[in-house]
């Protein structure tokens, strides 16, 4: 039982949404659930007013901190059904450290771990007949932290305001589970070694909208990151983290602050190892990766991520050459790692590493 006491006010049923019923319409973070949590920090009570309320517009001063010098983390994570009704969390544990670390990286105050699962589970409770039924579809949760002190002056703050939102979702990509185009970005980088790389904060993303825009209006999906230093070592892609297979080896770039600690990562690091596939982390170039599909080398490449699960990536675009991987179709690898992960997750599955727990 959780300390925090969660105090819930209900939306009033002629204000209520329709549930959609389509899965297939879902698409990706344009809808949300009639109720949101929230609650407040500030230095004289701490974290306080742990409340479920119907949505509306934040009551947020034009000077809050968060509007003016981007004070802002947040996390992503997803709620299951499972055959049977029930529905599940997968490893919020990690999203609620994850939001801790982001946090300190900025100078703000984190919920503590508890307060963050009692918000995320009495919400996804309440909000139970969101969660879709169709496969492939889930209950994306986001929980967000930002400084509400009303205040221009640039120091840290002292005031925040910490909500969680949930959208019914379907594939991130319009395109579902299928290959997707990455485009290797040369120019524009995400982070720098001592910067926010590895913090989940806005800014970061707000940094990758040009790379991205310009990716697709080349046809692409999303852009392949370098360092900063010499544009050569491979980072991640922009919505998830990137794997290679080469000679039979599964490779990631290594977490070295500028590259988000992904939970989907982490946890397609513990399946292969659990299937004793070799996987290392270890820095990889361009032109490794190049050479590596020059020779035949280059089995598969996908990223991970909780908005994008698996997506496997079927063509690489580099200096004006797309470079083509596994025919562009599904690889093995990939297949195996999203049918173990939604296996787990949807409950099909046994779940031997207790990734999930059951809401309601
Ligand atoms: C996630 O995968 O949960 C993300 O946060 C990626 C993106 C939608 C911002």
């Amino acid at each position: 039982m959780s300390e925090w006491k969660i105090e819930i006010e209900r939306c009033p049923e002629d204000r209520r949404q329709p549930i959609p019923t389509d899965g297939s319409k879902l698409g990706f973070g344009r809808l949300f659930t009639d109720h949101y949590f929230r609650c407040r920090f500030d230095r004289e009570h701490g974290w306080h007013d742990a409340k479920i309320v119907p949505r509306t517009a934040l009551d947020l001063d034009p000077a809050a901190m968060v509007l003016h010098y981007g004070l802002e983390v947040f996390e992503g994570l997803k709620a299951y059904r499972a055959e049977g009704d029930s529905v599940h969390l997968f490893r919020w544990r990690k999203n609620a450290e994850r939001l801790q670390r982001s946090a300190a990286r900025l100078e703000m105050e984190a919920p503590p771990v508890e307060l963050f699962g009692a918000g995320v589970r009495a919400l996804v409770e309440l909000e139970k007949d969101w969660v879709p039924k169709a496969e492939g579809c889930s209950l994306y949760i986001r929980p967000t932290l930002v400084a509400s002190d009303p205040f221009l002056g640039v120091r840290p703050a002292d005031e925040f305001l910490f909500y969680v939102l949930c959208s019914p979702v379907g594939a991130y990509y319009a395109t579902g589970f299928q290959p997707t185009r990455i485009l290797v970005e040369e120019h524009d980088v995400r982070a720098v070694e001592g910067g926010t790389g590895e913090a989940k904060t806005g800014g970061n993303y707000a940094a990758s909208l040009r790379a991205q825009r310009k990716a697709k209006e080349a046809g692409y999906t999303q852009v392949l990151w370098l360092d900063a230093k010499e544009h050569r070592y491979v980072e991640e892609v922009g919505t998830s983290n990137i794997f290679f297979e080469i000679d039979g080896k599964v490779i990631t770039p290594p977490l070295g602050g500028t590259i988000l600690p992904g939970v989907t990562r982490d946890s397609v690091l513990q399946l292969l190892k659990h299937w004793d596939v070799p996987v290392s982390e270890e820095r990889i170039t361009i032109d490794e990766v190049l050479k590596a599909s020059e020779e035949g080398r280059l089995g598969e490449a996908f990223g991970t991520g909780t908005a994008a699960v698996i997506s496997p990536v079927g063509v690489l675009g580099y200096r004006g050459r797309d470079i083509r991987i596994h025919d562009e179709k599904v690889g093995p690898l990939s297949q195996r790692l999203y049918d173990a992960l939604t296996g787990i997750q949807y409950q099909r599955e046994p779940d031997p590493f207790e990734w999930t727990e059951k809401v309601c």
